[in-house]
């Protein structure tokens, strides 16, 4: 199942080190190469022999030992990872890769991999807890790294709670789930924009919104991992994408709006999730603007309407847009599938907890062109990208088949 995949995976010090065997033995039983890597106080809790015999392969303990029969410099295993797997992962190993600290063979060869990353944390509940391995998690999370949550269970130092590394069955199954997920966009191209456009005021100062660009990016590498050929259109982030994502940075929305008309006629499929400035100041002073007594009146101007250019150049093209509303959801949305010729739009009420604006997660109703919707729960924002891009995947095979009628 697994047949010609190279995993990495990285054991560092926790007591669930010892999972770390049986996640080897797993993975290798459904054919993937394993690559093991162990911090040195992971070779406390188990030992290298037992993850060489496992995975068949040399096992990595220090930075400078003498390479085996295979390459082990760390260039070559960031390199070869189709997948890296930190198993368990503590605290420490977190926050090093969190703030870019590589001082040792497994957080060198983490700062050098472009490919996917888990991690599977495992540690102390009130650790976990700690608002500093929170944020962590959450800046690697805007980074593109992921995580598999761990579980409530009795704990090693005694505690009852959130903590315990997830089973090895779950890891596995969720590496399996990462490295085959089905390549049902493959051959389509589909263009996606995100985050937010800056307005530029005068030379210091700038109209904008909060928008992270974390919807539009998610969708963006789900896209790419569906095996679409993926260009991103994307208003200033902090957020990377993977290699294989074609992305063009861009500041504000007359800019968003040349990209996209520059990649229109490329891409059969386009989702606009960006959020776009409908408005921007009509004069943009070359010079910084001094306060003075009397109040500042600012003349804007409104902006292209992108997504309804595309509507009406849309040709054979799926278009799907976002609605962020504050009110009456529905009715809001429903008129701008109509307004901009859309096959539906998603979209998500940001006065709720948890969606909307800058967090993980959303919560979003996608609304049909026929009429239909379907009411999506709150879930994090890969899996709104993966319902969405499902949702893609069903009108191309209704396309398909009418164009077989
Ligand atoms: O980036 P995140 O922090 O993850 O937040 C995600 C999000 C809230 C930005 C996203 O889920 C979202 O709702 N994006 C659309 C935001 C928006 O601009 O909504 P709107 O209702 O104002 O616009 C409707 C649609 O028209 C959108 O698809 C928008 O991209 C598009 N639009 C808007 C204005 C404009 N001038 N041109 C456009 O094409």
């Amino acid at each position: 199942m697994l047949k010609g995949k190279n995993i990495v995976v990285g054991i560092t010090g926790g007591i669930s080190a010892y999972k770390s065997a049986e996640i080897v033995s797993r993975l290798k039983k459904k054919g993937a190469n394993v690559y093991c890597v162990m911090t040195q106080n992971a070779q406390e809790f188990i030992s290298p022999l037992t993850l060489r015999t496992l995975s068949n392969n040399p096992v990595v303990t220090s930075m400078f030992e003498e390479p085996g029969t295979w390459e082990v410099e760390h260039i070559s295993l960031a390199d070869k990872a189709d997948l890296f797997l930190i198993a368990p992962a503590t605290a420490n190993i977190i926050g090093k890769v969190a703030h870019g600290i590589a001082d040792d063979f497994l957080s060198t060869t983490l700062m050098a991999t472009r490919g996917k990353v888990l991690f599977a944390p495992a540690m102390n509940i009130h650790m976990y807890e700690n608002k500093i391995v929170q944020e962590n998690i959450t800046r690697l999370k805007a980074r593109g790294y992921d995580f598999i949550d761990p579980v409530i269970g009795n704990l090693a130092c005694g505690y009852t709670g959130k903590g315990k590394m997830a089973e090895p069955e779950a890891i596995v199954a969720r590496v399996c789930q990462e490295l085959l997920e089905e390549q049902i966009l493959a051959g389509h191209k589909i263009l996606i924009t995100a985050g937010p456009t800056k307005e530029k005021i005068d030379p210091v100062r700038y109209l904008t919104n909060h928008s992270s660009g974390k919807m539009g990016y998610a969708l963006a590498e789900v896209a790419a991992r569906k095996g679409a050929q993926v260009t991103l259109i994307s208003g200033p982030t902090n957020l990377k994408c993977s290699p294989q994502v074609n992305l063009i940075k861009i500041e504000s929305a007359l800019d968003m709006f040349q990209a996209v008309q520059e990649n229109l006629d490329q891409n059969e499929i386009v989702i606009m999730a960006a959020a776009v400035a409908d408005y921007r100041p009509k004069i943009f002073s070359e010079k910084k603007i001094k306060k003075k007594d009397e109040d500042l009146k600012i003349v804007l101007e409104r902006n292209p309407d992108i997504l309804k250019y595309i509507g009406e150049n849309k040709k054979d093209k799926i278009l799907v847009g976002f609605a962020a509303e504050t009110n009456d959801l529905k009715e809001n949305a429903t008129k701008k599938i109509i307004q901009k010729n859309l096959d539906f739009i998603v979209a998500n009420d940001i006065t709720q907890a948890g969606a909307g604006f800058a967090v993980d997660t959303n919560q979003v109703t996608l609304f049909f062109a026929d009429g239909s919707y379907k009411a999506l729960p709150l879930m994090d924002k890969y899996e709104v990208a993966n319902k969405i891009l499902t949702e893609v995947y069903a009108l191309l095979k209704e396309k398909r088949s009418e164009r077989n009628d």
